[in-house]
């Protein structure tokens, strides 16, 4: 095994988290409707439901939030984050947002304004599902379009966040002017924090461009994209993870950003244009009523000076490496441990392919879902289910969707779990594996009519 990458920091806080017995965890998931989400946090030891806002802030970015300038307009603040996206993404007009779906909410309406037809379609590797939602409410179809290869957990392949280009082409030459948007999703989390390759993301945005289609890049997970571009891609062997983000920005003309992710800050998002300036003043209207003025976007201040700081620190080739690196080591442990996971580990997290390890819980029962439950029940660990569950109902029919995957996502924190950790949620979960045959499926008691995966209460069948 490779050598482990050692934290490239040293703890100056540390925040307390408890262990319960295995008779708390049954009656706090009990309580919780077998539902992991709706656990209070203290009853879980290990979380890793998300990788989103929940990550450690370095002393530089708490220094930055003393520096917070709360004016209402033109806060400093705003202009050190507009500066730092001129300088890291090259693109020259900022919107602050709230968090990822902010950006989405306001920029999505005015692309299917510039559609002249009637629901026009978002093609991405794959939408995220606040992305397909937003898509949806905009009066547009969600379109995925990813590699085939990634389906395949067990067999490695470099690039499983990659459009599938083939599909891609046929489905823009039967849409027309109909697509309202190509989005590059960076890494492809739905797929298991999945890079997509530099050639990929060029072959897009020509093909886009091609046929006048914008080129939206979901940027959330960007620094880890450009990491695995510079591993893999012998092109990049010796190139700076800086060059290597502008490059892939330069296929875009538009972003949208989680800034909870790779920005490493707790809240925050972005929606940023490189030069389409009439695009840029008609979503900035959008910002107003929907997130706040235009400078603030629903964030404060000193939000906006933590993201400043967190979005050239992500950058950083020390912190990459250790990041992505303790993913990677997690992953080798559950595989040495003959737990099926998507290969190769992604950015963000370890995917457990639960139809695999639960072969005997129908899709409709929820195995990865079930999986999650009983990772909970054996050592208070939280991790989060991206399968049947997450997809849902169609809207017209009513019907069970038939997902792609069953997987449970192991999402680990930036900066936040050291690599005992890590070891001790492989332990628990190869326990799991022992007894995997005696776990069992679960049915609603509570099914809500959308995003259901979040408030559904559940019991085993
Ligand atoms: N796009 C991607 C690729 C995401 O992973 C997320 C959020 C969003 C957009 C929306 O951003 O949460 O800031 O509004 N992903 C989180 C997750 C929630 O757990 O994967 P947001």
């Amino acid at each position: 095994m490779a050598r482990r990458i050692p934290e490239p920091f040293r703890i100056k806080m540390v925040e307390t988290i408890r262990q319960t017995t295995a008779e708390d965890r049954r009656q706090a998931l009990q309580e919780a409707g077998w539902n992991p989400f709706l656990l209070k946090a203290e009853d879980v030891y290990i979380d890793l439901l998300t990788d989103s806002g929940t990550g450690a802030m370095s002393d530089r970015q708490w220094a930055g939030l003393m520096m917070g300038d709360e004016a209402y307009a033109g806060s400093r603040n705003f202009h050190h984050l507009a500066d730092t996206v001129r300088e890291v993404f090259g693109y020259a007009h900022t919107i602050p947002t709230h968090q990822g779906r902010g950006a989405e909410q306001i920029l999505f309406p005015e692309l299917v304004k510039r559609c002249r037809r009637q629901r026009p379609v978002f093609l991405s590797n794959y939408h995220f599902d606040t992305t397909k939602a937003h898509v949806e409410l905009a009066g547009a179809r969600a379109v995925n379009v990813l590699t085939p290869q990634a389906l395949d957990t067990g067999t490695a392949y470099d690039w499983k966040g990659d459009f599938d280009l083939p599909r891609l082409r046929e489905i823009v030459a039967a849409e027309g002017d109909n697509v309202a948007a190509v989005i590059i999703t960076i890494t492809c989390n739905s797929a298991g924090g999945q890079p997509v390759s530099m050639g990929n993301i060029r072959a897009v945005s020509e093909l886009a461009r091609a046929h006048g289609i914008p080129v939206v890049i979901d940027a959330a997970r960007f620094a880890e994209n450009a990491w695995f571009i510079r591993q893999r891609d012998p092109a990049y062997a010796g190139a700076s993870i800086a060059s290597i983000v502008r490059e892939m920005f330069d296929c875009g003309d538009m972003f949208t950003m989680s800034a909870k992710k790779d920005g490493l800050v707790n809240i925050g998002g972005l929606c940023c244009f490189k030069e389409d300036e009439a695009l840029f003043r008609a979503v900035q209207v959008n910002c107003v009523p929907m997130e706040g003025f235009v400078t603030y976007g629903g964030l404060a201040g000193r939000d906006m000076e933590a993201l400043a700081i967190g979005l050239k620190e992500g950058l950083d080739d020390a912190f990459l490496s250790y990041r992505i690196g303790q993913v990677a080591y997690l992953g080798e442990r559950l595989r040495e441990g003959g737990v099926p996971i998507q290969t190769p580990t992604g950015g963000h997290a370890v995917f457990v392919d639960a139809r695999l390890l639960l072969p005997h819980i129908p899709a409709e029962q929820f195995p990865a879902h079930a999986l999650a439950c009983e990772l909970y029940l054996e050592g208070g660990v939280r991790a989060v289910e991206i399968g049947s569950l997450l997809l849902g109902r169609n809207p017209q029919t009513g019907k069970q969707e038939p997902s792609p995957f069953e997987l449970m996502r192991l999402t680990i924190p930036r900066r936040v779990y050291t690599n005992d950790h890590m070891d001790y949620i492989a332990d628990c979960l190869i326990e799991v594996k022992k007894h995997a045959g005696a776990v069992r499926g679960l049915t609603f008691e509570y099914e809500p009519p959308i995003l259901r995966h979040f408030m559904a209460r559940l019991r085993p069948v």
